[in-house]
Parts: structure tokens; sequence; C-alpha cells
């Protein structure tokens, strides 16, 4: 079983968790930047991917990212990611843009339910304090939430549980 990391990031947090996780997940392959995946059918050859993105296109309906993997997302919807397993990590910041606390996962989130992957890695907003996201998906997040400006304490605990959860979730892991 092959699992892939990729990420994208504009100020290095998201690579940074990406290697964490990395560190901690025994099977998946070394973290790739998506700013160098000239075609992301490349993840149709993997059966787990787990994804990280950050939010800077503040309060938008499109593109919330503001990298790489804005300009992939339609691609991504194309693939053909039946019996694949994807969970996606988001950087934000709880604190500042809480009412758009870490948008962008779930724009890709929607994508890759198009390309009919199976979505695992949902995290409780039970142990996060913020006024709205749109990256609640009935009651949970539809990922792992991560902020690195206001609540940096809580990142190895929730990246600890997380991978914990994704073991369970993504055989090979
Ligand atoms: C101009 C600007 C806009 C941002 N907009 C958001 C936002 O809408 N929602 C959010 O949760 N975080 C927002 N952030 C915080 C970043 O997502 C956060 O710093 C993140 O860790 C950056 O990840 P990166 O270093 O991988 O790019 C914003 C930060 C800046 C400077």
């Amino acid at each position: 079983m092959a699992v892939g990391i990729y990420f994208a990031t504009t100020t290095g947090k998201t690579e940074d968790i990406a290697e964490r996780l990395h560190g901690m997940l025994g099977g998946a392959e070394s973290p790739k930047d998506l700013a160098d995946v000239s075609d992301v059918a490349e993840l149709s050859s993997l059966d787990g991917i787990i994804c990280g993105i950050p939010t800077w296109n503040t309060g938008a309906d499109s593109e919330r990212s503001g990298t790489a993997w804005d300009s992939m997302l339609e691609d991504i919807g194309g693939l053909s990611l039946s019996g694949k397993k994807v969970a996606i990590f988001g950087l934000g910041d709880s604190s500042t843009y809480t009412e758009n606390f870490c948008d962008a996962m779930e724009e890709l989130h929607s994508y890759f339910v198009k390309a009919g992957a199976t979505m695992v890695g949902y995290v409780s907003k039970d142990s996060y304090t913020f006024e709205e996201s749109k990256s609640v998906v009935g009651d949970s997040f539809c990922g792992l939430p991560l902020d690195e400006d206001s609540e940096s304490d809580m990142t190895d605990e929730r990246l600890e549980k997380w991978s914990q959860q994704l073991q369970q979730e993504i055989p090979g892991l």
C-alpha cells in the first residue's frame, strides 16, 4: 500500500507539519510540495493520500488557499479515486481569522469527494475556539485544523492523536 503526503505552503508552516507527520507515520512516503507536481494524475497511483493546505484567501468562496492547490482543484475533481483513502490537514489562525478558520480544507475536500475518494481523518470541533469555518461538515471538521499562529502549544497533541486515527483509517500506515 502506497501512501503519499502532499502540501502547499506560503510561509512554510504547512511544510513543517507535513514533515512532522511523516516522522510519526512510518508507512507514508516523503512529503511532496505540490508546486513541484506538474500533473495531479500521479495521485491516482496511490492507495492513500494525505493533503496539507493553508488558508490565505480570507472569506473567498473559491480558491481559498492562495497556494498551488487552487489551480489543481478542477483536475483533482476529474480524477477517478474510488477506493482511495484521502485525509486533509489545514493550517490557519483561529484567533485573527476566527470567522474563516481553515476554510480551505472544505474546498479541497469537496473536489476529492467529486473524484469518488473515501474521505477519512475527520476531527471533532470540541477542542477549538473559533466563530465560523466552512470546513465544518455536518458536526465535525472535514480534516485536522492546526493553528501554529495562536495555538501552537496544542499542535503536538493534535498531531499525535490524528496520526493514531489515520493509522486506523488508512491501510499501510
Ligand atoms: C493575509 C493573511 C490571510 C490569512 N487568512 C486566513 C484565513 O482566512 N483563515 C485562517 O484560518 N487563517 C488565515 N491566515 C493564517 C494562515 O493560514 C496561517 O498563518 C498558516 O499557518 C500559514 O500557512 P503556510 O505557512 O503553510 O502558508 C491568514 C494569514 C495571512 C497573513
